[in-house]
């Protein structure tokens, strides 16, 4: 039998992505605790899919964190807990940063506290604003136009300033449009509300909304939608795995992108989930909405060439496929 790997904190782990990474985290022979207040994660995944310790709490609750590190033996934490609705953040910035910032800050104080110094975070593409080069390299500036973002990026500086004061080491991904399910069928993205347009897109497929609406067909882009960057949940999952693999190596702090490296269209996204579902998907045309770029796709080169990753499913059709047997079981 191979010696069990050290002890992961996962915190968001019973949220989408979380959930997925401490998947993937089991199977390559991590042990995992999850930290989730529940806000939006799903106790149910967590008892029948996952099957991991899970302590129901907040990450802003310093008591608690000193104690679950003292009763455990962790190694490195992956924070996904976080507050994700960038409108929302626009009407109640200081939720966003009480959560986003203030929440990471008390982990990170606790995690020092407890001499753990090995910390993947959940970063985002929406912390570069609107683009001025597509595909997006890590060194594009930095630039967020929302509350959202902006808590992101107060992370990420926090990070590199705890880098050179503590040698705390980091990795942060700046994700890209998470999308698609587990291909078991047994996880996926569940997010009430749900403002992501593949979740939203099956809905209306399975009859549980009338139809889809499309802002702004005006864009100058092939078919005049907006184009983004979707990375299957389980690529971004791997990712972490290996992110948390190269930091307890004795990695130095770095920052990857995570995208595809493809765009689609939002027309080619629907398009491709009807002829996956077999469904009439019903479109209804509107105005752009503002702040919305034509184009937002990464290069994810320095992951590929540092990590090792490598998408395993970049095509459309995948994504929807498996977010698509998600969604039968979960909402049909
Ligand atoms: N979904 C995307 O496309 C995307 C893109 C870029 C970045 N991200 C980032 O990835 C992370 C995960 O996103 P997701 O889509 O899985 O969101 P999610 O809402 O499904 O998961 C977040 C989880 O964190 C929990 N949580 C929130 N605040 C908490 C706190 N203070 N203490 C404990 N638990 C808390 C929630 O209950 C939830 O289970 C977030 O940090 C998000 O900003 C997501």
């Amino acid at each position: 039998m191979s010696p069990t790997k050290p002890q992961i904190l996962v915190t968001g782990g019973a949220g989408y992505i979380g959930s997925h990474a401490v998947l993937a985290l089991k199977q390559a022979g991590y042990e995992v605790v999850i930290l989730d207040n529940l806000v939006y994660g799903h106790q149910d995944l967590v008892d029948r899919v996952l099957q991991v310790e899970m302590v129901v709490g907040d990450t802003s609750d310093r008591p608690l964190l000193d104690r679950l590190f003292a009763t455990h033996n962790i190694a490195a934490v992956m924070h996904f807990a976080a507050f994700a609705y960038v409108g929302e953040s626009v009407q109640y910035p200081d939720k966003y940063y009480r959560n986003n910032v203030l929440g990471t800050l008390t982990l990170l104080e606790a995690m020092l506290a407890a001499k753990i110094n090995k910390f993947v975070f959940s970063s985002t593409c929406a912390t570069y604003g609107v683009p001025k080069t597509v595909p997006i390299p890590e060194e594009h500036p930095q630039d967020p136009i929302n509350p959202y973002g902006a808590s992101k990026l107060m992370v990420e500086r926090i990070l590199s300033d705890f880098n050179i004061a503590y040698d705390f080491k980091s990795v942060y991904f700046r994700y890209f449009n998470a999308a698609g399910a587990d291909p078991s069928g047994l996880l996926g993205e569940d997010h009430n509300p749900e403002t992501h347009l593949i979740p939203l897109v099956l809905m209306a497929a399975l009859g549980k909304r009338e139809s889809i609406s499309v802002f702004g067909t005006d864009y100058p882009t092939p078919d005049g939608t907006c184009i983004r960057d979707y990375i299957h949940v389980n690529d971004l999952a791997q990712a972490h795995v290996l992110g948390i693999d190269y930091l307890l190596a004795g990695g130095e702090t770095g920052v990857f992108n995570l995208g595809n490296g493809n765009g689609f269209s939002v027309k080619e996204v629907i398009e491709t989930a009807r002829q996956v579902t077999g469904k009439e998907i019903m479109v209804v045309e509107s105005d752009r909405r503002p702040g919305d770029p034509p184009v937002l796709v990464g290069s994810s080169e320095k992951a590929h060439q540092i990590l090792g990753w490598k998408p395993q499913y970049p095509g459309l059709e995948d994504i929807l496929t498996h977010a698509w047997q998600w969604h039968q079981q979960r909402h049909g």
